[in-house]
């Protein structure tokens, strides 16, 4: 897809365990739809059909002893259907696009968890994606111990999570070495990244997230008028 082809917004959302980016999209999507903007809210592993079934396989803590290389495939594999049938429709309309996660996190969880190797990732997310590169990249950092103790607190409080699930259930060492890969690539391209403390209040975060994105969006509009 060519940059003129391409109106939209890619906005991604990452960060450790319990780090609040389900909070912080769903506030940014509401920021946006009370601007009058359109707003495709979405997530990885999923955001289609084939990617829900095999975002249950990868999160399943029944699916013992499952390879490495495997769940990097099966990660890739959910990233490609979404990237065709879903991202690249919607930014090519121009509507703005939320993940919840993309390829970032296979970099952070299989290259730096599973110690595949950031190199060997980033060359097959190049595959799945065709190229396709979020604008913008929110990691929500925050210490890997912290964001496990959240998740334990939600799971107890007795909410929507009733238990870790597989990849959850990993050892805090797994949860480190997430949060530094994810450090490591924020560093590689600060034009993307913008790193932000998890640990801060919930709507100064979310009013620092949607001036970021009011701003590029006011950039989009002088490159591309007409758009909306
Ligand atoms: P979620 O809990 O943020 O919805 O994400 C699902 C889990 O999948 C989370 O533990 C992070 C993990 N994950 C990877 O290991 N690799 C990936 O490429 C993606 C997108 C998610």
């Amino acid at each position: 897809m060519s940059e003129r082809e391409r109106t939209g917004l890619f906005i991604t959302f990452e960060g450790v365990e319990g780090c609040g980016k389900s909070t912080q999209t769903r506030l940014l999507v509401e920021h946006l739809e009370a601007r009058g903007i359109e707003v495709v809210l979405t997530r990885e592993p999923g955001g289609t059909a084939l990617g829900e079934r095999l975002r249950e396989i990868l999160l399943d803590v029944g699916q013992t002893g499952m390879r490495a290389e495997t769940e990097l495939f099966l990660y890739l594999a959910s990233r490609a259907e979404h990237v065709a049938h879903v991202i690249v429709p919607a930014l090519a309309r121009g509507a703005v696009v939320i993940s919840d996660r993309f390829g970032d996190a296979s970099v952070a969880y299989q290259g730096g968890g599973r110690g595949l190797g950031a190199d060997l990732v980033r060359s097959l997310n190049e595959t799945a994606t065709g190229g396709v590169k979020p604008d913008i990249s929110f990691l929500l950092d925050l210490d890997a111990g912290e964001g496990l103790g959240r998740l334990d607190g939600r799971i107890q409080e007795g909410g929507e999570v009733a238990s870790r699930d597989r990849i959850e259930s990993e050892t805090i060492e797994f949860h480190g070495a997430v949060r530094q890969a994810y450090l490591d690539e924020a560093a590689r391209d600060p034009e993307r990244f913008a790193v932000l403390d998890a640990r801060g209040h919930i709507e100064e975060l979310a009013r620092e997230i949607a001036s970021r994105v009011d701003d590029r969006l006011m950039e989009r509009n002088r490159t591309h008028p007409g758009d909306d």
